[in-house]
């Protein structure tokens, strides 16, 4: 049988394509029971996970917490503004208060890149990277890449343009290693100023033209701009933004073929899409959500499993 190699889960440049490959084939028998009428099992029954937001979320966090609940896991839910963070408390005290109650698995959102792993350094359990900055957002990128293998059966061989905020996006790294590891190819788009200074070494083709690179690939994951990470002006303004990057139907029925639109939420509808593409049947952008689930069901499961 096949083994999870990970403690933890802090970015998919740790983890192998076999670990990949088992997180999506137990995410195919979790997409099952969350789709029958009895939603639950008791494979967590007896864990105990924290989920621990210092940062806004509300898809990731809701994705983890059902995850949870689908497995009879124990939940206890940390929001740092509500918390003695605001007084002071440092973050591994923070954590080491919230594990001496005898928490088995962390679940941790953080604005300041390698926050994970450095909890990972000084505490003993199990810890998911639920996004840390710019840096990465492995659960994201796995279920992402796993709707992409849903859709077409395979990522293997597959083009992939991410478009918009590069140089801010977690989404963007993750995505990149995740789907290079699986044999995708892989093109960034957006404007100069969005796209990190050599992003080719990861692999990437770059591209400034959306429609040409609309025209290359199989699959458009477009990003929110990330304007809460941006201490300087990268572009004029959201409206000449979503007129050179923006997806449009007029941009989508220009193509000769038909190309799959994701999106990691959440959605800024008329920037970086407009509504008529996140609703039409190119997006599977609801499918991410439902994937997401499943994925994070995987994922717990599979670092709990490996405690004993
Ligand atoms: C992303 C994030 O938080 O990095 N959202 C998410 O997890 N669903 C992307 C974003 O905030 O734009």
């Amino acid at each position: 049988m096949k083994q999870f190699t990970q403690k933890h889960l802090l970015g998919i440049k740790d983890i192998t394509v076999d670990d990949i490959e088992l997180i999506f084939e137990t995410a195919d028998g979790f997409k099952t029971v969350i789709n029958r009428p009895i939603k639950k099992v008791p494979s967590l029954r007896d864990v105990t996970i924290a989920n621990i937001f210092f940062e806004n979320s509300t898809r990731t966090r809701i994705s983890f917490e059902l995850a949870q609940k689908r497995l009879s896991a124990d939940t206890v839910n940390f929001a740092a503004s509500s918390s003695s963070v605001s007084k002071g408390e440092t973050l591994i005290d923070t954590v080491n208060n919230i594990l001496a109650m005898k928490v088995d698995m962390v679940v941790m959102r953080h604005p300041a890149p390698g926050a994970a792993i450095f909890l990972s350094q000084h505490i003993k359990a199990n810890i998911i990277n639920a996004g840390d900055g710019t840096h990465e957002h492995p659960t994201q990128a796995l279920l992402d890449a796993f709707s992409i293998r849903e859709k077409f059966g395979n990522v293997n061989g597959k083009k992939v343009v991410i478009v918009g905020d590069i140089l801010h996006s977690r989404v963007a790294i993750s995505n990149i290693i995740c789907l290079k590891k699986l044999g995708a190819e892989v093109m960034v788009c957006g404007p100069t100023t969005l796209i990190p200074k050599h992003i080719e070494s990861l692999g990437v083709k770059v591209e400034t033209d959306l429609m040409k690179a609309l025209n290359w690939c199989d699959v458009a994951n477009m990003l929110r701009i990330q304007l809460e990470r941006q201490d300087i002006k990268y572009f004029p303004s959201l409206r000449e933004y979503s007129m050179l990057y923006g997806l449009d139907k007029k941009r989508l029925d220009s193509l000769d073929k038909e190309i799959v639109v994701m999106h990691p939420g959440p959605i800024n509808r008329g920037v970086e899409i407009t509504s008529d593409v996140a609703d039409s049947k190119h997006a599977i952008i609801l499918d991410q959500v439902e994937n997401g689930v499943a994925i994070r069901m995987a994922v717990m499961y599979l670092l709990a499993s490996q405690q004993s």
